[in-house]
């Protein structure tokens, strides 16, 4: 890892946890590789963002309806969509450190394209950089290590009576996407809701995959939360609705203040054999060294209902009552994982920048930038000293602010202290109460990101915020 990316990295993984955000989980039993735990901020933000996705997906639209189906499936599930045959990664051990790599991303880091590649293909790759004397283990640096074997992603569980648990027929499998769920309830969502094609079901939840993962956060983790929507369609309208997809994808990272030039679209060449197109969004990310994908929209072909009816018995066809004609529909996706876009928008936001200090100094501040719809918190209320008589003005703003917005009241520390505090947390705006608001009815309020000050009426505050929080 180059020293600027360890560095950003480190940034925000201390961040997040000091302030916070998210913690690896079970850490006080010594942690749980590639799992994370989300703080009171890191919830408010992540909530932000998946309700942002809703609000464009779901709110905004007529064609498309929401669901929430169940982690655990009906195990055929996973064998109809290929999953528990195929969903596999090649996985290279290190003999002396026992450390696990992908295959496909060593070889990612030798500039060789190896996504999707069979695993004789990785294997001579790998044996022609072992030939070279390069490859060694990136942990340890022993050159000691195993043939790519392939390594099952899907996460078991069992379900049943006690007694049942070691019955092979009990074992069920975590989702490994949430799309699996969309297709099962596709039919009762056309029959109960009378939907007609073209529409959408998007779906918000959790996904486990056995993941063989290095140092990468939360942007790669064997739980994690994916937003995806599965658009149903006649395949003649394939080409437009896939274009129409794209472009309001990508409009939505730029209206959440992802930079223009940070973005860029990846077009896969090798695709699944059901595909006919796929592009991923990826952001560069400072804190992992480049661009990574975010999000993928795929054109799924008519796969996923036909496997899905071929091993349930049941029709999933529909009659298109204008054409008279009848056919298994052909989906759309757009497949995002809520935590990478979490990261995604930390890695943005975390700045650091020069401030002058209250006596007249410089020193260098950190302030997470956000969309201000994504801060955790919108607004802190900072009476100027503990005394009541400043201190019962400003409990009085922040009981009537906090039902109207995720506020905070804070009356310890320093106000400069308060100030920085709120600035990593990057709360848009802090109101200050102090001894003038005896006298004139009014607050300071603080801007994060000019940190210009201005003098409004206590009585104005909430429109004033109304109308900045738009
Ligand atoms: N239904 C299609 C599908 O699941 P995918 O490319 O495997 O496609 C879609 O996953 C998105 O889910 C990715 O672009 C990524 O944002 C997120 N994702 C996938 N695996 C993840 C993991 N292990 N940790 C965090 N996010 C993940």
């Amino acid at each position: 890892m180059s020293e600027k990316k360890e560095n950003k990295q480190e940034k925000i993984i201390s961040l997040a946890k000091r302030r916070g955000f998210v913690f690896p989980s079970s850490e006080i039993y010594g942690g749980l590789s590639a799992i994370y735990d989300y703080g009171h901020y890191g919830v408010l933000l992540k909530n932000n963002i998946r309700d942002a996705w809703w609000k464009a997906m779901v709110q905004e639209r007529l064609d498309i309806v929401g669901l929430d189906s169940a982690i655990f499936m009906h195990p055929t599930t996973w064998v109809a969509s290929g999953h528990v045959g195929g969903f596999n990664d090649p996985q290279v051990d290190c003999k002396k450190c026992k450390s696990r790599f992908r295959a496909d991303h060593i070889l990612e880091d030798f500039g060789i394209s190896a996504d999707k590649a069979p695993l004789e293909e990785i294997n001579d790759h790998l044996e022609k950089l072992k030939k070279e004397g390069k490859l060694k283990c990136s942990v340890c640096g022993s050159d000691d290590l195993t043939k790519a074997k392939v390594f099952s992603l899907m996460v078991k569980s069992n379900i049943g009576s006690p007694t049942d648990e070691l019955k092979e027929e009990n074992v069920v499998y975590l989702r490994p996407e949430t799309c699996g769920g969309i297709y099962l309830e596709y039919k009762n969502t056309v029959d109960s809701l009378r939907i007609k094609l073209p529409f959408g079901i998007a779906q918000i939840g959790k996904a486990f995959r056995n993941e063989i993962v290095a140092r990468q956060f939360i942007f790669r983790t064997r739980e994690f939360e994916q937003m995806e929507m599965q658009y149903f369609l006649h395949p003649s309208m394939m080409k437009e609705k896939y274009e129409m997809w794209k472009d309001i994808r990508w409009r939505w990272y730029l209206e959440y203040g992802i930079k223009q030039n940070e973005i860029r679209w990846y077009k896969h060449e090798k695709l699944a054999h059901y595909a006919s197109e796929a592009y991923d969004i990826e952001f560069n990310f400072k804190s992992l060294g480049g661009f990574k994908e975010v999000e993928g929209i795929h054109a799924r072909g008519n796969w996923d209902l036909s496997q899905h009816s071929k091993f349930s018995g049941v029709d999933l066809s529909y009659f298109d009552e204008k054409s008279g004609e009848r056919f298994i529909p052909h989906i759309m996706e757009t497949s995002v994982g809520l935590n990478r876009l979490v990261l995604m928008f930390l890695d943005q936001a975390y700045t650091e920048e020069k401030a002058p200090t209250a006596n007249g100094k410089e020193e260098i501040r950190t302030v997470l930038k956000l969309d201000k719809r994504l801060s955790p918190v919108k607004v802190a209320i900072l009476p100027l000293s503990k005394k009541e008589e400043l201190t019962r003005p400003a409990k009085k703003i922040y009981q009537d602010l906090r039902e109207f917005f995720m506020a905070e009241y804070d009356e310890t520390q320093s106000i400069g202290k308060r100030y920085r505090r709120q600035d990593e947390i990057g709360t848009p705006y802090c109101v200050t109460v102090d001894f003038e608001t005896l006298n004139d009815e009014a607050v300071t309020i603080r801007d994060r990101d000019t940190m210009e000050q201005e003098r409004i009426k206590i009585q104005e505050l909430k429109k004033y915020l109304e109308e900045k929080l738009k």
